[in-house]
């Protein structure tokens, strides 16, 4: 076998060759390391020596956009650069200048339905663990379109089993980082069991999270809970529901909203079961591990506080426009 070494015009000419179908769905890049913003999927790249690629040394975050409104980018961008400050990564930027990014890059694409994909990196600089060999950190941000689940989904609710993946240590789980097989794991269990999600479980037998998404629920006395902030990421989604569903507890939809550590059992009993997160809304769970859950379908609940969260995505204040 020969092994050809490339020229740099061979190699741009091959990026540029290479397709496979998830790149239809990449709208532009926008990357620190070139100053600019690329829309060529196959350009779209991370300098392999980026400690991002060869020891998940980074901090991340996933935001929507709807119908041209970037939803609780804020809250977003206080939790990138929380996780950052956790693992003493300095930010390559001001955070309103990682703003302004972030709303150039998704106006460069014209789309008014997208996900962002924000990573902040350690930077490129050898292949040691040793984070003081980066020249300095980076940011990378990715536009992709974005395709909502289908409405018969959020009727019809979805399958949830329990983890075998060890959940992640409390620290840990607090910081949306790139090192994220566990979350991996989840997600391939998931599929390899033909469920929607798994659920972790820490050690004392409380529920924790989804591979990249909450779970919440209310129970027989419709208490609207959460689990404690103690091994799981502050999903922002998840906050801002629980802001929203205060309106509910006038209404008689609820009759108070908690944190409370729960367990398995609370999940049979409950009268409706929810995953929560960035890409997925409130989606009712109808199943965990082959049991029927609640109504076995969408609850009451779980629709309005859907309909409440895609309100606020629309015209709430916590929405930034792109194009203004
Ligand atoms: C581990 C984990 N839990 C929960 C969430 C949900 O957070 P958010 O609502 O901010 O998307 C995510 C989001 O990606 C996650 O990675």
């Amino acid at each position: 076998m020969s092994i050809t070494v490339l020229s740099p015009s061979e190699i741009q000419a091959k990026l540029q060759e290479k397709s496979y179908p998830a790149q239809k769905s990449y709208l532009a890049m926008y990357s620190s390391w070139l100053g600019g913003i690329v829309k060529d999927p196959g350009l779209m790249m991370v300098p392999v020596d980026d400690h991002l690629v060869h020891r998940g040394d980074g901090v991340f975050e996933a935001i929507k956009v709807v119908d041209g409104r970037v939803f609780l980018l804020q809250e977003h961008l206080e939790r990138l650069v929380a996780s950052a400050a956790q693992i003493g990564l300095p930010l390559p930027m001001p955070m309103e200048e990682m703003r302004e990014v972030i709303l150039k890059t998704t106006a460069a694409t014209g789309a008014r339905y997208a996900v962002l994909r924000l990573y902040v990196s350690r930077g490129p600089g050898g292949f040691t663990t040793n984070p003081y060999d980066s020249v300095a950190s980076q940011m990378y941000l990715i536009v992709t379109s974005y395709t909502p689940l289908a409405d018969e989904k959020y009727l019809a609710g979805v399958k949830v089993g329990r983890s075998q993946v060890p959940p992640k240590e409390p620290w840990l789980a607090k910081i949306k980082t790139c090192n994220y097989l566990p979350n991996v794991l989840m997600k391939k269990e998931s599929v390899d069991r033909k469920l929607d999600f798994t659920i972790g479980i820490d050690g004392q037998g409380f529920l924790t999270e989804g591979s990249t998404e909450n779970i919440v629920l209310i129970d027989k006395n419709k208490n609207l809970l959460r689990p404690k902030l103690r091994q799981i990421l502050k999903g922002t989604t998840m906050m801002r529901s629980f802001e929203l569903a205060q309106s509910l507890l006038s209404e008689g939809f609820l009759s108070s909203i908690q944190e409370k550590d729960l367990t398995e059992k609370d999940i049979f009993e409950a009268r409706e079961v929810m995953m929560i997160g960035t890409t997925l809304d409130v989606l009712p769970v109808t199943e965990y591990e082959g049991q029927k859950i609640g109504e076995g379908r969408q609850g009451a609940v779980s629709a309005q506080l859907l309909k409440l969260l895609r309100e606020d995505m629309k015209q709430g204040p916590k929405s930034t426009p792109v194009y203004a």
